[in-house]
């Protein structure tokens, strides 16, 4: 052996092993979606053999993936027999309302199908959709169903989000929504007072899930709907006591998110609230990457506190805090 390399000391290569590992994974993943795996085997079709008949699949192929997924506990095996494990039965099978495989199938896209780079190099982006379109409302509304069967849980969940800002309902709290999804978070103290009142913004067909959500809950009376698109539609003027911007900035750059914070300054009375939750620069998790936003957006990032504040202080907020990890709160005087 060469001298030069005997003495060298290579460094564990445990992170890329890791990451090559997921390669692997995520392919064997997209396979098993795009061929709807686990609705065949919930028809019974319980054996490579089966499958492969019935599809006219190559046999060994098949066997391949259907024993990989179980290695990905996303398929079990018993006696030779492959069984959908509970995961399985609520996210991927196309008949669920839970189904998210539309959704993954679209997410393995996400960087346009290798131009990432190209898009770094060239700054072009959107690359695969622009998540501020309404012609992607349909994969919105495919998350949007856990939010519907996990009633309690959200409830809890964003009761304690607002008593982190001190923010209680009371008779005539007004709340304006922006971009609101299934609203989640204003409906949270909504049911807790049936004196307040929320608006929603949104597309025409997610407001439709709200007010679904919003009539499961039995406070379909306190809420108004505002549908198009945001940067149209009129916020109103000194009217709300809380302006709601749930995971929305993060799409739009720092100009875009001026306009929308002075927008929401008009709406709100004076002493009002806006709160910003966002997927933030400082917090960026491996699970929710920077570069999503990136490359879904013409011009969004995760911005950190101080990008946040001066934005919010260009459009006239003052006091701005962040109150817990990721939110951020700030008053119109
Ligand atoms: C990530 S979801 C956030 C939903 C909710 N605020 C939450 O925090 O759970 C983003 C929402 O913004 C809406 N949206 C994005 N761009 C919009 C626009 N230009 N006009 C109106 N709604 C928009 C989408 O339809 C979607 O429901």
């Amino acid at each position: 052996m060469n001298d030069k390399i005997k003495k060298q000391k290579f460094p564990e290569p445990k992170i890329i092993d890791k990451l090559n590992e997921y390669i692997y994974k995520t392919y064997i993943f997209r396979a098993g979606l795009e061929l709807n795996i686990w609705d065949k085997v919930a028809k019974g079709w319980d054996t490579a053999e089966k499958i492969a008949a019935n599809e006219n699949w190559n046999l060994p192929g098949t066997q391949m993936l259907l024993d990989d997924l179980c290695s990905l506990k996303l398929l079990m095996k018993r006696d030779n027999r492959y069984h959908l494990v509970k995961e399985a039965k609520c996210y991927l099978l196309s008949d669920k309302p839970a189904y998210r495989g539309k959704f993954l199938i679209g997410e393995f896209l996400w960087e346009g199908n290798g131009l990432l780079a190209k898009s770094i190099r060239t700054g072009k982006r959107p690359i695969y959709y622009n998540a501020t379109k309404d012609d992607v409302t349909d994969l919105w509304t495919e998350m949007y169903v856990t939010y519907l069967t996990d009633i309690d849980d959200f409830l809890k969940t964003y009761t304690q989000f607002w008593r982190k800002f001190a923010i209680e309902p009371h008779a005539g709290m007004q709340i304006l929504d922006v971009a609101c999804g299934p609203a989640p978070c204003s409906f949270a103290l909504a049911v807790q007072d049936s004196n307040v009142k929320v608006t929603l913004i949104d597309w025409e067909r997610i407001l439709k899930t709200a007010v679904d959500f919003a009539s499961k809950l039995g406070i379909e009376k306190q809420v108004k709907t505002k549908k198009g698109d945001l940067w149209i539609t009129d916020f109103g003027q000194n009217q709300f006591d809380v302006a709601f911007l749930g995971n929305i900035t993060h799409f739009f750059s720092p100009e875009k998110n001026i306009r929308l914070f002075k927008k929401a300054y008009k709406a709100l009375n004076h002493g009002g609230t806006i709160v910003i939750d966002a997927v933030r620069h400082e917090y960026s998790l491996p699970r929710d990457p920077e570069l999503w936003y990136y490359a879904h957006s013409k011009g969004g990032a995760a911005y950190d506190f101080e990008q946040y504040k001066n934005m919010l202080e260009e459009a006239g907020f003052t006091d701005v805090r962040e109150v817990s990890k990721f939110p951020i709160k700030a008053v119109k005087l």
